[in-house]
């Protein structure tokens, strides 16, 4: 394993305690984690083979199972993993969760109808031309990866007064170019001031998405940006900045 991953590996499992994601009362009654908008561009979920990395304590793959998909969750942090499998376990639904670093999958881990990373995940993939190439191997012909992130526009730009808006990394070269800002760092690490620990994490531009989707061979099937206001709160014309986006690319059937 890379020192980066090993480091932002030991980062997360440092937080994962700490979070616990939705409840499963809220899981069993039908509340929301994976959204309409990403939900159009996953298509069909019900029987289909779903891979989720970077995955936290599982949620999305533990909604998506409850729609009828087969469902695996990989993650990074072992107490993630943890807190996952026993949402599963609560919920009496088949969830595989594994602990894995998704820049180094299991050979095994194949012929998924849709990969999906998602809310903070990308973020965490050093060299993103070399992971979408493995993850485009991984798809079934007609199988999707599919991307739903922070856009890397709100990742550069930080609200710092009123109505000012700073540029806080640059959109190309993933270096910061002024100081960190913790409004993006992770809800647990804000709420309960955790201690800081050394992690690096990359700003992928659509570019680069783009790009790499294309190296691996895959066609691009959409590509939707959203404002989220509030994501740019103090900010009165954030309704006119993409804060959110929605990727997805296909492995061509015969490939
Ligand atoms: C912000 S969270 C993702 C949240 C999740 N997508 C969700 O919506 O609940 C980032 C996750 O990436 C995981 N992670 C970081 N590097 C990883 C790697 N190399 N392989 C697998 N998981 C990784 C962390 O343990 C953490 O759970």
């Amino acid at each position: 394993m890379e020192d980066i991953t090993r480091q932002n590996g030991d980062y997360w499992e440092a937080m994962a305690a700490h979070r616990r994601g939705v409840t499963v009362e809220y899981l069993q009654s039908g509340g929301e984690v994976v959204s309409p908008e990403e939900l159009a561009v996953i298509g069909p979920v019900d029987g289909r083979r779903f891979l989720h990395v970077a995955a936290s304590v599982g949620d999305a793959a533990l909604s998506l199972a409850l729609q009828g998909a087969r469902a695996v969750a990989v993650d990074i942090a072992p107490s993630h993993v943890e807190t996952g499998r026993a949402k599963a376990a609560e919920l009496g639904i088949d969830v595989e969760f594994q602990v894995g670093d998704m820049t180094a999958l299991r050979a095994d881990l194949t012929g998924f109808d849709t990969i999906y990373i998602s809310w903070g995940g990308l973020c965490w993939v050093p060299d993103l031309r070399a992971w979408v190439a493995d993850m485009a191997t991984r798809l079934t012909p007609g199988g999707r990866l599919v991307i739903a992130e922070h856009h890397p526009v709100w990742e550069v730009l930080s609200v710092t007064g009123p109505d000012q808006l700073t540029l806080s990394a640059s959109y190309f070269e993933q270096e910061w170019i002024g100081p960190r800002d913790l409004a993006k760092e992770p809800q647990v690490v804000k709420e309960l001031g955790l201690e800081w620990r050394p992690h690096k994490a990359f700003v992928w531009n659509l570019g680069d998405v783009i790009s790499a989707f294309l190296e691996a061979g895959l066609v691009v099937v959409a590509l939707r940006e959203s404002q989220v206001p509030q994501m740019y709160a103090g900010f009165t014309h954030a309704g006119h900045l993409p804060a959110t986006y929605v990727a997805a690319a296909e492995r061509p059937s015969g490939h």
